[in-house]
């Protein structure tokens, strides 16, 4: 099966340092440790309310990151024109609410699909890959496709919050077959774990997995580049024996 691609979110990195609104934890010094570890790319989310990364890490991230930088954010015309000046490898857009713990549901794409389609076409524009952070449903994936993205991330928190349930796991294997035959690369992430990440990681038109706050977790105990081998181990083994 092909190789299924790695990042890590960093944002939680960060949610330590501000604790005490100092410098360390570094989450750039972090994304460095993840990438040594085998991590393919960094993925850091720049909220409106900066309750984690803030500007400065992201201008740093973009200088340091030698695998590929996947920048979360919203679709604001702040948040547009940021990546338009540092490029990353890719934009993943993604719906903001400030009360939320954390991103809570996907995108709303056929709601602001003109909103989104003219982001998407200023990121395309730039030479920026885009890809739209939607729940496990036909209809946004559909018009994910139509406003011209690249790629979809599946959000996987229905499946994280019932790993049991097989009608969480079947809606992500189907919406990722059907993302794949209307051409679009398909990622998927949220609430992903080292106990929970296997079957999903075993989906074959999964390219990409971004996984975030079990990594900081795990890392409390045994360490940021142990955590993240661990994820990598179980990924590669769900997809040698799927
Ligand atoms: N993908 C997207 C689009 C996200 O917004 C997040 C963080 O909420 C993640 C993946 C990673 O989720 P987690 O931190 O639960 O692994």
């Amino acid at each position: 099966m092909k190789y299924q691609r790695l990042y890590i979110n960093i944002d939680h990195i960060a949610t330590v340092r501000q604790a005490r609104r100092g410098n360390s934890p570094d989450p750039v010094a972090g994304a460095m440790l993840c990438e040594r570890a085998g991590a393919d790319g960094i993925t850091a989310h720049l909220r409106e309310d900066r309750r984690h990364i803030q500007d400065d890490d992201i201008e740093r991230l973009a200088t340091s990151i030698t695998t590929v930088f996947n920048l979360e954010m919203a679709c604001t015309s702040e948040m547009l024109a940021l990546a338009h000046r540092l490029r990353p490898h890719q934009v993943t857009l993604v719906p903001e609410r400030r009360e939320e713990i954390t991103t809570e549901g996907g995108l709303d794409v056929s709601r602001d699909a003109g909103r989104i389609a003219d982001g998407v076409a200023r990121l395309n524009a730039a030479g920026i890959r885009t890809s739209l952070f939607i729940g496990p449903d036909r209809a946004a994936i559909d018009r994910s496709r139509d406003v011209g993205a690249a790629a979809i991330e599946l959000h996987t928190g229905q499946y994280a919050h019932a790993p049991n349930d097989p009608a969480t796991l079947r809606a992500l294997r189907d919406a990722s077959a059907h993302g794949a035959s209307i051409g679009l690369s398909v990622h998927a992430g949220h609430g992903l774990t080292v106990e929970n990440v296997r079957p999903v990681a075993a989906i074959p038109e999964i390219e990409e997995l971004n996984i975030g706050h079990a990594v900081v977790s795990r890392a409390i105990f045994v360490g940021l580049a142990e955590a993240v081998r661990e994820l990598r181990a179980a990924m590669d083994d769900a997809r040698a024996s799927a």
